[in-house]
């Protein structure tokens, strides 16, 4: 079989510079991409007036081509914060009363998809495997295609693909269906994903199931499959184990003392009103564990200029101080609450110090935190994860303790739960766990998605 090179495509490209990568993805892809001398091709992040005329910015990092296009002022406006950022991805998440229509953005949608598949032809051959990435470049394929690009191209979708009578409600829904008809291969978290994705082929672009994962519509035929996203769980473990090696970070308030540890983006579709709501029910309803837990919650910001992004925040910070100035004394603050990132190997010790793990989003097309947490604890003693049933991580981690983020009584139940559970029982569920993010790790799902390219066509897939 000929030797293919990966070329991934994805709105943003990893900082090769940053000393520490935030997103798993970044690591993985990069690696991957090194090995077989690949392209990683996206946006800057720069925005410049005259990003149109400007050829694109091609840099060689450790064997790997690197390629970036900035974009102007309108296409920032019209593609990642409006259609992107206002429009598909509250819909993806269920949020139809925050999907914000606007024809002109999602006319500069597809005009960038255009625009990147211009600067992009030049840089892949025919033997090339296309991997595009998420809900900003969905038409890719189409605009690839129509430029004469005959490599295959797969897609993957890191977020939810909400039910058909959702997307069906989404501006612009038909174009963005019959663009993904135009990839070789649609990949999804979970079945669910799948299934929903498959149902709305069905009802809203006259498509057909033929055999296996292959569907059918409107003159084209895809393969839709399922390939969840994993974490390289050894190395993480590793990094854990010699971090936590360094000693405690949090402040040492006596032995009775439990942390709970929530990480996530300042994202609406993250549950955080919900889980600080829960946690002061805890506090209200479970006095025993007043004075004997915290939670730490580390937010970073993300979309910032978006104004639902600023109510998010508003409201989880009113939420924090109602809860510290009700609850909290001279020596105990029951909310500590970080609006910023922190690197890599602080998260490890902090996961790993931390009795539970607590993943609330409303929805989530994965969610890594979760695997992350589980790969961080010491096997012997570990801590407890208490999970979304509405991230796509519940469909693997079965043996969390799965909640409703809707029901903040069953929350705060639960965390009472995971507080006092046996060693035993913890130590269980943490090896099932354990066991199942090991096994479907980044090697695995970077794997699986590549060599579903073979079945797609009639060479088997080797990467040089
Ligand atoms: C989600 C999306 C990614 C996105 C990330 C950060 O995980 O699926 O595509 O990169 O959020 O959001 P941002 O808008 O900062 O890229």
């Amino acid at each position: 079989a000929k030797p293919r090179r990966l070329v991934v495509v994805s709105n943003r490209v990893a900082d090769f510079n940053a000393k520490f990568q935030t997103g798993g993805l970044a690591v993985a892809l990069g690696d991957t991409l090194k090995a077989s001398h690949g392209v990683w091709f996206g946006w800057s992040g720069d925005v410049t007036e005259d990003a149109v005329s400007t050829a694109p910015k091609v840099e060689n990092v450790e064997g790997l081509t690197v390629a970036t296009i900035d974009l102007t002022p309108e296409e920032a406006e019209g593609y990642y914060y409006g259609y992107a950022n206002r429009c598909l991805w509250p819909a993806l998440h269920y949020r139809l009363d925050l999907a914000k229509g606007n024809e002109a953005h999602s006319e500069i949608y597809f005009n960038v998809s255009a625009r990147f598949a211009d600067a992009l032809m030049p840089l892949v051959g025919p033997d090339d495997l296309i991997w595009v990435h998420d809900y900003h470049l969905i038409p890719l394929a189409e605009e690839l295609r129509g430029r004469g690009c005959t490599a295959r191209i797969g897609f993957f979708l890191h977020t939810p693909f909400p039910s058909p009578e959702i997307f069906a409600a989404v501006p612009g829904q038909k174009r963005l269906g019959n663009a993904l008809m135009v990839y070789d291969v649609v990949g999804f978290q979970t079945c669910s994903d799948r299934d929903n994705f498959r149902r709305y082929v069905a009802a809203s672009l006259d498509g057909e199931q033929l055999r296996g994962d292959r569907i059918a519509a409107q003159g084209e035929t895809t393969l839709a499959s399922v390939f969840p996203i994993g974490i390289d769980a050894t190395a993480f473990r590793k990094l854990a184990e010699s971090e936590s090696a360094k000693g405690p970070l949090l402040p040492d308030l006596g032995e009775d003392m439990k942390t709970i540890i929530g990480v996530d983006r300042l994202d609406y579709t993250k549950g955080l009103p919900e889980r600080l709501r829960a946690f002061e029910t805890l506090l209200e309803d479970f006095p025993e564990h007043r004075g004997r837990v915290r939670l730490v919650q580390v937010a970073p910001p993300t979309r910032e200029t978006l104004p639902v992004y600023q109510e998010i925040r508003e409201e989880v910070e009113r939420l924090v101080g109602r809860i510290n100035g009700r609850f909290g004394d001279l020596r105990w603050t029951p909310v500590t609450y970080l609006h910023r990132g922190v690197p890599q190997d602080i998260l490890t010790r902090l996961y790993r110090e931390s009795a539970v793990g607590l993943v609330t989003p409303l929805r989530d097309g994965m969610n890594l935190v979760a695997k992350e947490y589980v790969a961080a604890q010491a096997p012997q003693d570990p801590g407890v994860l208490v999970l979304s049933r509405f991230a796509g991580a519940a469909e693997q981690l079965r043996e969390a303790l799965l909640i409703n983020p809707h029901d903040i009584n069953e929350m705060a139940r639960a965390l009472d739960r995971a507080l006092t559970m046996p060693r035993q029982e913890r130590w269980a569920r943490h090896n099932r766990l354990w066991q199942r993010i090991e096994t479907y790790d980044l090697d695995t799902w970077r794997d699986s998605f590549i060599q579903t390219f073979a079945a797609s066509d009639s060479d088997p897939v080797n990467l040089f």
